[in-house]
């Protein structure tokens, strides 16, 4: 129940992705340990949390039933690792995407591991199975990917190495659900595990396009903004087909003859290389209505829809 005293969970790393593990954790009742190797971006992050929470009180886009201040008691700042972790159940690793370092602060987290505790890294793209592989708990531990902002974005990863017990993996997808994220379980460690593999085939047909001078950079953003992004916010591509025609099966009797002759004639020029001089002619483009000093300003407005847009499906979830 939220508000109830529950169990406590260890974030390492305060940067973003771990002061929105920290929010999240603390809004269904969690009491969460937050720790950096840099004491000063410790205190920055937890009066950033503290500004956060009390900011989206007031926008009514904070989660869970708890007040902004009931939350905010629920993080504590550590200053040492060992302070961190002690008595907690679930780890959630938040430090740079960097090989080495992983490597390092696991073999850390290895040493205070006790039998029961998971930990999951945030890592982006390195699997598991890369930084844990001569770690004693290495059973226990797996990555759990969140998506930016994970505040509004629910969706997690869930990706064990081929060592990780099960239990841990539905432990964790139970976690996950618990805090209000939806997870999805890969079954092995695949590169750029699920959502970065759809990620890089839509990227991959956008820059295709652009080079072949078939629409200007705006308007395949508009494509998939006014287009494809909302026909995908509330159901996947598959359940689109399967909605689209009278069943999957339908669908696939009536189209699937039409979708092989368009990749067939489209696709010939995959793998697409990301090169520089097609960048800097994006970047160009984007120059007249976004440039690079806007990006922030306009992060804070996509936030804010994507905000709105995570209340309505959260109201339309408890219909
Ligand atoms: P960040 O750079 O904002 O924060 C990392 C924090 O870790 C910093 O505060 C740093 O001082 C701290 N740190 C460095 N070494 C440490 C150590 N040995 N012990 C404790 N703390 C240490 O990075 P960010 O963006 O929060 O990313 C963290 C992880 O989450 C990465 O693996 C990243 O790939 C992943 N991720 C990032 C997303 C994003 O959009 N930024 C989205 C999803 C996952």
């Amino acid at each position: 129940m939220e508000g109830e005293n529950k169990s406590k969970i260890a974030i390492v790393g305060s940067g973003l992705i771990g002061q929105n593990w920290a929010m999240i954790f603390a809004s269904v009742g969690y009491r969460v340990a937050i720790y950096d190797v840099v004491p000063e971006q410790l205190t920055r992050a937890h009066a950033l949390i503290k500004d956060t929470l009390g900011r989206y009180e007031k926008e009514g886009h904070l989660r869970g039933k708890l007040t902004s201040t009931e939350q905010i008691q629920n993080i504590t700042a550590c200053s040492s690792l060992t302070d961190c972790l002690e008595g907690a159940v679930h780890v959630q690793e938040c430090v740079p995407e960097d090989l080495n370092l992983k490597v390092t602060v696991f073999q850390e987290l290895d040493k205070h591991c006790s039998n029961g505790m998971v930990v999951a890294s945030s890592s982006s793209c390195l699997p598991a199975s890369s930084f844990t592989e001569s770690l004693e708990h290495r059973n226990n531990m797996l990555v759990a990917h969140p998506i930016n902002p994970p505040y509004f974005i629910p969706l997690v990863e869930i990706v064990p190495a081929p060592w990780t017990d099960q239990a841990v993996v539905n432990k964790t997808r139970a976690l996950m659900e618990n805090i209000g994220q939806s997870p999805v379980t890969l079954k092995y460690e695949a590169p750029g595990f699920a959502l970065n593999r759809m990620q890089y085939a839509i990227i991959n047909e956008s820059w295709n396009m652009y080079q072949t001078g078939l629409l200007s950079a705006e308007d395949i953003d508009r494509v998939c903004h006014t287009g494809l992004g909302l026909r995908y916010a509330f159901i996947g591509p598959l359940e689109t087909m399967h909605l689209n025609a009278n069943g999957m099966v339908d669908y696939c009797q009536r189209y699937a003859d039409g979708a092989e002759k368009v990749q067939k004639e489209t696709f010939k020029q995959i793998p697409v290389k990301y090169d520089i001089p097609t960048a800097e002619k994006i970047q160009e483009e984007f120059e007249s209505y976004l440039p690079l000093d806007k990006i922030p300003q306009r992060r804070t407005w996509r936030d804010g829809w994507l905000a709105a847009l995570a209340s309505l499906k959260l109201a339309d979830d408890k219909k």
